[in-house]
């Protein structure tokens, strides 16, 4: 029987605990586990470095909810991103990066896995021209983000899937901005999906963590072996977080849909905005794309101001009801200036953000409520 995306969100990986029955996995705050004798671990479970059945209810999920073998939980994205790499990629080897990524991630290949002998180029990837220019004979892996951050630039996932295949490298998805309600990059031809599940997947900004799921299971097992040896993973508590946020994936998807709809076209209309960057926009030019690979478009929208970087900067410090603060995908909103901001890591580099930017991650509270907090903010 296969079930909806809602109800495995509930119930995948979290069959009612077999002892007492509690129906919400329990948190195994536990380092360690009793042996029944000497190599005979109870199920597997040895050490929660290893393995942890809260951490597995999680992993579990993540991958049915993707559509994938394996699921994998880490400590934050940036921990499942640099597990990825260390994995796949060795010295001498080369990844194609989006000109438009988060700006951890830039950080993550231009200040360190680049001293260890990691090669990357910065490419459009919504061009897969671009894209495929950008290949050479040691590519290992071409890694998108789809919308990007911040601009939401929009990447064809079944083109790079292609293209990657083609050039014996995989294609990884940074699918954090959509999360797997919206858009599942496994089905489209993607190797492996990350995920900030600090974001929309955790959804109430009380969590940082991370996530890998792959679409084939010798992956998963290297991964899995990495995730051991290196550590980086996520704690019980951490992870029984995250799987509570999971279970309303799909409610609060269509809910930041909604209210992000109505606050593009308020900004539209508006005599101070200059450019509204979301990909639900018939004219966005990702649009159609877009509209292929996902069921809705998001709740994260970015702005240009006419007024430059000063305007922008005062919009931000005049919100009351959109917190200004790092993050998204919360049920609460936020507004940041990217350029001084989560992306002030990348000033200076091919993927240095506009100054005149604003972006949005627009939370589930009461839409007219929003729109009048804007209203005051933009003035
Ligand atoms: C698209 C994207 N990927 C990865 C990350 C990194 O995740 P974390 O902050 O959980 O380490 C972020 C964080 O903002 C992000 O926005």
């Amino acid at each position: 029987m296969t079930f909806g995306f809602e109800t495995l969100a509930i119930h995948a990986g979290q069959e009612p605990e077999s002892r007492t029955g509690a129906v919400v996995p329990p948190i195994y705050q536990t380092s360690t586990y009793a042996q029944d004798a000497v190599g005979a671990p109870r199920e597997g479970y040895e050490y929660s470095r290893t393995a942890n059945p809260t951490r597995d209810a999680l992993q579990d999920c993540l991958a049915a909810l993707e559509g994938g073998r394996r699921g994998l939980a880490f400590a934050s994205g940036m921990a499942a991103e640099d597990t990825l790499l260390r994995t796949v990629c060795r010295p001498g080897d080369h990844v194609v990066i989006p000109d438009d990524a988060y700006g951890g991630t830039f950080r993550l290949f231009a200040k360190v896995v680049q001293r260890w002998g990691l090669e990357w180029t910065a490419a459009r990837i919504s061009d897969v021209d671009a894209v495929r220019a950008a290949i050479r004979p040691t590519t290992k892996i071409i890694w998108v983000e789809t919308p990007t951050n911040p601009l939401l630039g929009i990447a064809d996932l079944t083109a790079l899937a292609s293209l990657a295949h083609d050039n014996n490298a995989l294609l990884a998805v940074d699918n954090t901005f959509a999360s797997p309600y919206l858009q599942q990059p496994l089905a489209h031809g993607a190797d492996v999906v990350i995920h900030s599940t600090t974001k929309y997947v955790g959804g109430h900004s009380d969590v940082v963590g991370g996530a890998l799921v792959t679409a084939d299971s010798d992956l998963g097992e290297e991964l899995a072996f990495h995730q051991n040896a290196m550590g980086a993973v996520a704690g019980p508590f951490d992870a029984w977080l995250t799987l509570r946020g999971v279970k309303t994936l799909g409610v609060r998807m269509d809910r930041h849909c909604d209210n992000a709809e109505r606050i593009v076209a308020y900004l539209q209309g508006h005599q101070r905005v200059a450019k509204v960057l979301y990909p639900g926009l018939a004219e966005h030019p990702g649009h159609e794309v877009a509209a292929k690979q996902m069921r809705r478009f998001g709740g994260m929208i970015s702005f240009t101001t006419k007024g430059g970087e000063q305007a922008a900067i005062e919009i931000c410090n005049r919100a009351k009801l959109f917190v200004l603060a790092e993050s998204l995908g919360g049920i609460e909103s936020l507004i940041e200036h990217p350029g001084r901001m989560t992306h002030a890591s990348a000033a200076g580099s091919p993927l240095e953000v506009p100054a005149d930017l604003v972006r949005l991650s627009v939370g589930i509270e009461t839409v007219e409520d929003l729109l009048a907090d804007l209203d005051q903010a933009l003035g």
